[in-house]
This record gives C-alpha cells, structure tokens and sequence, in this order.
C-alpha cells in the first residue's frame, strides 16, 4: 500500500517545514506545496484512478483523513506566528511614555486682558455690565453733552445704521444707561465692542473698551487717581509710573489722559542704547481717558449734581494687551492665526 504511506509521510514532512517557516509568507508557500490543488496530496491522489476499485475508499478515507491534519499542522502554525507578531508589536509600546495632550484651545488675548481687567474692578467693588453695541444717537452722544452739530462728534468717525441709530463709537454711552437704570451710589466696569470708520496701520473698525464709573457722595478727583493709579499697577506691574495730564471730553470735567512709564523701556526712552520704539523714547505711553463727570450729563439721567459727584474712565483693552503682552502689531488681534493665539494662556 504505497500511496497510504506516501499519505501518512507527508504528516512530519509538513510538521518539520512548518517548524522552519518563520513568516506567515513562507508558512502560505508552505500550504500551497502541500495542500494546493498542484500540491503533494493532490499529486499522491492523481494515482488514485489508477488503482483497483476495491482499494480506492480506503485511499480516500485516509486522503481526507491526512487532509485535515495537514491543515490543522498549517493552522497552528499560523496562530503562533500571529501571537509572536503581535507579542513584538507591544514590546515596541511603551505604556508609561506619556500620552498625547488633547488640544484644549485658549482665550483670545483681547478676552483675557479684559477679564483681568473685570476682575481687578470686581475686587473694588465693582459690579459689570453690558449693553447694545447698536445704540440710539441720544445714548452715544446727546446725553454725553454732544448735542448735534457739536464739534466733539468729529473726533470720533461714526457708522450710522440710520440718521438717530448708529453703531456705539465708545463705550460711554452706558454711563447714562447705568446712570438711568440704577440709583447712587453705583460703581461700574462695561467691556464691549466699539466700531468707528476707521482702518489702517493702528485702527481697526471694531475694537473693545471697558469703560469705568463711580458715583456717590463727595466722589472726588483724588478717588479717581487712587483707583486708577492702583488698577494700573495692578496690570502693568507694582513699579509703574502713572501721570495724569489736563486733556479734554465733553462728557467729563475736569477731563484728563493717562500715561504709564513705559513698559517696553522702563520709562529710560531706550532699550540696549536703541531709542524705544513703543514711547518713542518719551519713556511715556497713554493708556486711557477719565474724568470728574460733567453736571450736564447728571442734569441728562436726573441726578442732582449738587449733592452727587462721580468719576468716569474709558480704555483700548487690544491697547492694553500690546503693551502688556509687547505686540506690536494690531492686526495680530483679528487674524486669528492659531500659532499666535494659542500662546496667550
Ligand atoms: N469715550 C472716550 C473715547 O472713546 C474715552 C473716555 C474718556 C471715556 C474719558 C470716559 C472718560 O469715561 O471719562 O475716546
């Protein structure tokens, strides 16, 4: 009986080669020698019809008996060079390096600077509000002591939605809100959006104020140094420098403008012996408006400014943030460039 022993040898034939095949590649080429329809046991099988009738079950019985053994010895085979592949794949990973940081994003400087902003009045005593940055002419300049045709509009290039509706140029207009709405005393801080027709190098048309009041009692001039000489201090550092010049608003009198020694130079005017390119070596930079509100604008919301007395301020918070953070370059703000973003955290 050879062929049944030519059946049975191709059991350890294949045990021996499948010990040596060491990539599922080789262990296939392997399968197809031995299993393929142009393989040994298909070879050993074609002398089957070659035989005598009363031998062939036989053959075929332990033709398909070797069959399965065969393909039980390949598939083991492969199961072990799949467990080694993937046993080599995790001594690669190392579980303790640290993982990837999910990207959580950041505020917006402008954001930050004006929540710092917020949160230094709030520790004052300060409350915030807000209001519409579509605003009744009334709001943005009658009440604030510019009636039509005052000279003062010009200083501040308006878009108008209609003849009495217009886009809030300042920040100011809520000083008369507040006053209408609540009654002294009250001190409040109001971030927003302004807009102006207004867009080159340093302006763009839409830019953020907070603006600042306090009003009371015998709320003096040199309440409103204290505070501002103190919220100053608090953003640009204990050292700074605060000096107040005469300066002009219709809605505030006395009026004043506020400068900072220079953040960039320390107030010297020049860094390393260069001249300093933001004071342009004055060693000052303005930094706001203020002033001991105007009794015309109390006779506007009805108080007596007799006995109340009260301070107001306004300021840039993007100009805030430039010296603050020393960028120099406004567009910076509304680009929105991730890589400059994402470094304000
Ligand atoms: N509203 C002024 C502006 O936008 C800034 C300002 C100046 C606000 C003096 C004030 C103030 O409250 O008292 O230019």
């Amino acid at each position: 009986m050879d062929l049944l022993n030519e059946l049975e040898s191709l059991v350890p034939e294949l045990e021996r080669g499948s010990g040596q095949a060491f990539s599922l590649a080789e262990l296939e080429e392997l399968r197809v020698a031995f299993l393929g329809r142009k393989g040994r046991l298909a070879h050993i099988m074609s002398h089957l019809p070659g035989l005598e009738p009363e031998q062939r079950p036989a053959v075929g019985q332990k033709a398909n008996e070797i069959k399965a053994r065969l393909t039980a010895i390949v598939d083991a085979r492969r199961q072990e060079l799949e467990a080694a592949k993937e046993a080599a794949a995790l001594a690669r990973f190392d579980a303790s390096l640290p993982g990837r940081a999910p990207w959580a994003g950041s505020l917006h400087p402008t954001t930050l600077v004006q929540e710092e902003i917020c949160a230094i009045f709030g520790r004052l005593g300060y409350d915030v509000a807000t209001g519409p940055e579509v605003e009744n002419d009334y709001y943005n300049f009658e009440a604030l002591n510019m009636p039509p045709e005052h000279p003062a509009r010009d200083m501040q290039d308006t878009l108008y939605i209609t003849e009495k509706v217009l886009m809030r140029t300042h920040t100011s207009p809520m000083q008369v809100r507040t006053m209408l709405s609540r009654k002294p005393p009250l001190a409040v801080v109001v971030p927003g959006k302004v807009y102006r027709r207004d867009s080159d190098l340093t302006h763009t048309p839409m830019f953020h104020q907070v603006e600042g009041l306090m009003v009371g009692e015998k709320v003096s001039f040199a309440h409103l140094r204290g505070t501002l000489t103190a919220f100053l201090r608090a953003v640009f550092g204990a050292d700074t420098q605060v000096r107040f010049r005469p300066s002009f608003f219709p809605f505030t009198e006395p009026s004043a403008e506020v400068d900072i020694s220079c953040c960039m130079c320390g107030g010297h005017g020049h860094v390393n012996g260069e001249p300093c390119r933001v004071c342009k070596t004055t060693g000052w930079v303005e930094i706001l408006g203020c002033g001991m509100i105007d009794p015309a604008v109390f006779d506007s919301v009805g108080y007596d400014p007799k006995s109340i007395s009260g301070f107001a301020f306004g300021l840039g918070v993007e100009r805030i943030a430039m010296l603050k953070y020393g960028i120099g370059d406004l567009r910076m703000f509304f680009e929105n460039d991730v890589r400059f973003l994402s470094q304000f955290v």
